[in-house]
């Protein structure tokens, strides 16, 4: 029988095209999301990809009925949590809108997925988890800090698994640390669509691209890096994707590994796992990379260090390659260019 998995935030960007890997990979999915950063149409363009109708329920996390009549009705393998709030900016404003959507939510899924014995979890965690690292590449076991409500929000969530690994060894629970996600599906029929002025550099570069923002503003060009911009970790959403059908994989080998074994049992518990490419590109360098594949300028103009913004963040992706078996494989050209197929395909994303 194939697996079925739950998959919360499943209309949002990352979600929308882990779907799309999943059916691919023979799982079957039912979607839960209340469309607080997402739209219908996302799914149904889900579904002319896949070329069936994909179960959509429209929920919040925070409605324990509604929860309960969906566990009750399916017989889950797992869950994929991506549902969030995740503006960084936003939850320095509204606080316990972060909390309450991001913390309470994730506690009252767990309480559900407990009733109904369903422990296998892949959480969305962040890179930004890590704060301002101490050294480069971040590894998993490097301090973990954060100075905004988003970022505590999904701190906390991790120490909640940790907890709930201890407190009950039936748990398998991976909580995978995106790094910069962008791109969007080859087809340019699924995509990033933020909802106001992007706050995100991708995005942003896109829409000046297209002729709706006038220029970019680049936050700082006095940082120890290549050209004295930021560096990130880009990673394509595709291989994102790609990276949940791997974590969803190894949850389900390792139980019936240890379903097999009679003395040692090895279950998950909480495995913190990195995805990224392990390279950086500066803010600059990214925005050569899309002026070459759009063929546009890129006006842009340096502006002061934003608020809480680091360096040079890229990542250790070698527990991801030796667990998972997955790594990332498109480039940053790739990237830009799906980008950018999405974006004039889309003018005003799924409007
Ligand atoms: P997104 O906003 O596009 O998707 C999140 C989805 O969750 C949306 O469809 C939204 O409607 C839904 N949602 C939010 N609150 C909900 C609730 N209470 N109940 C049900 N649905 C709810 O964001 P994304 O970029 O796809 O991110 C997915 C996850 O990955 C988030 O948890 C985010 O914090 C995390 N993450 C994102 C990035 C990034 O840069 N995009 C980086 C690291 C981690
Ligand atoms: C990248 C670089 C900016 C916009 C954020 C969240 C993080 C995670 C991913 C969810 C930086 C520069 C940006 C602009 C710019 N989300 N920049 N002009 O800050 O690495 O991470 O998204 O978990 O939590 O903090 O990504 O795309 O905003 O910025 O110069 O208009 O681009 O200063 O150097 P960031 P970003």
């Amino acid at each position: 029988m194939k697996n079925k998995v739950l998959i919360t935030g499943g209309a949002g960007y990352i979600g929308s095209h882990t779907c799309i890997a999943l059916h691919e990979a023979d799982y079957d999915i039912v979607v839960y999301d209340n469309l607080s950063n997402s739209s219908r149409e996302a799914i149904n363009r889900i579904s002319t990809l896949i070329g069936q109708n994909i179960e959509f329920v429209e929920g919040d996390i925070r409605d324990t009925e509604l929860l309960r009549k969906i566990f009750a009705s399916h017989e889950f393998f797992g869950v994929i949590h991506f549902a969030g709030l995740k503006a960084v900016g936003e939850s320095v404003a509204k606080p316990l809108l972060y909390y309450n959507n991001n913390v309470s939510g994730t506690i009252n899924l767990l309480e559900v997925m407990t009733e109904y014995n369903v422990k296998n979890l892949v959480f969305s965690s962040s890179a930004t988890v890590y704060g301002d690292p101490e050294s480069l590449p971040i590894d998993e076991s490097s301090k973990r800090s954060c100075t905004n409500p988003y970022g505590q929000s999904k701190l906390m969530v991790e120490h909640i698994l940790e907890d709930l690994a201890i407190s009950d060894t039936g748990w398998n629970m991976i909580a995978l640390r995106y790094f910069n996600p962008v791109g969007a599906h080859t087809s340019g029929k699924i995509g990033e669509d933020p909802k106001d002025i992007p706050n995100n550099l991708m995005p942003y570069i896109s829409q000046v691209a297209i002729g709706k923002l006038d220029k970019l503003n680049i936050f700082g060009n006095d940082y120890p890096t290549v050209d004295g911009t930021g560096v990130r970790d880009f990673i394509h959403v595709t291989d994102l994707a790609q990276g949940h059908v791997a974590a969803l994989n190894y949850l389900d080998k390792q139980i019936n590994l240890n379903e097999s074994r009679t003395i040692q049992k090895n279950l998950v518990g909480f495995l913190p796992i990195n995805l990224g490419t392990g390279k950086g590109t500066s803010v600059l360098e990214l925005i050569s990379a899309f002026s070459d594949v759009s063929g546009k300028t890129i006006p842009y103009q340096f502006t002061s260090r934003r608020s809480g913004d680091i360096s040079s963040c890229y990542a250790s992706a070698d527990k991801a390659k030796s667990l998972l078996e997955w790594q990332a494989k498109l480039s940053i050209t790739d990237m830009c260019k799906d980008t950018w197929h999405w974006q004039s395909m889309n003018p005003n994303g799924y409007e």
